[in-house]
């Protein structure tokens, strides 16, 4: 895939209309529905402040959740829980997803008003993209509220682009979505790069085409069967894979280990058993845990034991890595050229069983190698452990920088024109 894009700058932005696509998917309290954290609306304001100070008449959209966006589609899901689906309960349930707490948030943030539109492709938002004028900014209603989003439907994008003279993305977030409003219009619209997705692209794609070597990649997380992309495209490129996490148990009892009550996806034992055949066969280093931190239930306050890798007694699971092979990873870490980490190395909730995640985090704080640190769980533990300033890169998207790791074309990125 060609990760070199045009952006905002290889454009005449100048009194233009601008379809800006924003990740604006920020996470909000349960009850309240307040934003719990602004990050990714932080990290669009870099895009955003340039256009407006370009003059051009900037029109935002996002989405936020997983609405449904049809009466039908409502009932459906409370069906699923067993609930009776009313037209007022559907009607709350969109009010809740709203982009409103965004705008509000947004305006804060760049000092000026942001105007609010109650639909995305209807006549209120229509009326105030005709009248925006340049310099003025305008935030679109969520647009999972529109039934063609998800579905990538033409008319909803030709819709979209009808407001607007030029797409530019900076939703790194979405760009593994072929939807309407991070795809589709850009059949309709000359499409360009926002700061956001271009920094992405250079880091994750100068990370795998063309890596400070040696290449070690930490891949942790539950699942084997979420990562198999991702080994498959790391071992063609990386020097060293590291295995941690839940998916640590499948390759131990592929290779004949006892994992007690482990996690364990019996399915994905040959996979596992053959991804470490290829490893070998391809010179590159894989290195699976060497011992265990193992408890006699999957609670925070647990009892726990260290035991080699293999040898879990019956009743037990693994709940982080051991010190042992902390040791071990942390050298291949602080040896290494570029590190590329995704997914804890145990279950970091609980703070008994986090010490593998954190030794982790703290050894690519401190090594002089390029650290990029993939979206979701890793890039919160980073975070939460005060890290995050000494990363190289802390990618904003958690399942497109996933995808992007297993070499897939990305519609968002695919989409836009190329430099
Ligand atoms: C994310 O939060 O990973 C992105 O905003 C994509 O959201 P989605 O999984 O709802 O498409």
């Amino acid at each position: 895939m060609n990760y070199n894009k045009k952006t905002v700058r290889d454009v005449d932005v100048a009194g233009k209309k601008v379809l800006l696509r924003c990740d604006f998917n920020v996470p909000q309290d349960k009850d309240t529905g307040a934003i719990t954290s602004d990050k990714r609306i932080v990290a669009a304001l870099p895009t955003i402040q340039y256009l407006l100070d370009q003059g051009a008449a900037v029109i935002a959209c996002s989405h936020l959740g997983k609405p449904a966006a049809t009466f039908e589609s409502y009932a459906k899901k409370q069906a699923e829980k067993g609930k009776e689906a009313t037209e007022e309960g559907w009607k709350k349930s969109l009010q809740k997803l709203s982009l409103a707490p965004v705008a509000q948030r947004l305006s804060e943030l760049l000092g000026k008003p942001v105007i609010m539109a109650a639909d995305v492709v209807g006549p209120d938002a229509q009326a105030k993209a005709a009248a925006l004028q340049p310099g003025q900014i305008l935030l679109l209603e969520n647009t999972r509220f529109e039934k063609g989003e998800t579905k990538n439907d033409p008319a909803l994008a030709r819709a979209m682009a009808s407001m607007a003279e030029l797409y530019v993305s900076d939703a790194f977030g979405a760009v593994h979505r072929a939807h309407a409003s991070t795809a589709g219009v850009a059949e309709y619209l000359p499409a360009v790069s926002g700061f956001l997705i271009q920094k992405e692209l250079e880091v994750l794609g100068g990370a795998i085409s063309n890596p400070k070597r040696p290449l070690v990649a930490i891949l942790g997380g539950s699942k084997v069967s979420s990562k198999i992309g991702v080994i498959n495209n790391l071992l063609e490129i990386a020097d060293s894979i590291i295995i941690g996490g839940g998916m640590a148990y499948t390759f131990a009892a592929a290779q004949g280990g006892k994992v007690g009550e482990s996690l364990l996806e019996a399915d994905w034992m040959d996979y596992s058993r053959e991804m470490i055949e290829k490893a070998a066969a391809k010179g590159v280093k894989l290195l699976l845990p060497v011992d265990t931190v193992c408890a006699d239930a999957f609670a925070p306050d647990a009892k726990s034991q260290v035991v080699k890798a293999g040898e879990i007694p019956d009743g037990w699971q693994g709940l982080d890595i051991g010190p042992e092979t902390v040791k071990l990873y942390c050298s291949a870490v602080a040896d290494a050229g570029t590190v590329i980490w995704n997914g804890p190395m145990g279950v970091f909730e609980f703070p008994a069983f986090a010490k593998g995640t954190e030794a982790v985090a703290e050894a690519l704080s401190k090594t002089d190698a390029i650290t990029i640190i993939g979206g979701g769980d890793s890039a919160a533990a980073v975070e939460q452990l005060g890290y995050a300033d000494k990363m190289t890169h802390i990618s904003t998207g958690g399942g497109a920088s996933l995808e992007f790791l297993e070499g897939k074309e990305l519609p968002g990125v695919a989409c836009l024109l190329d430099k």
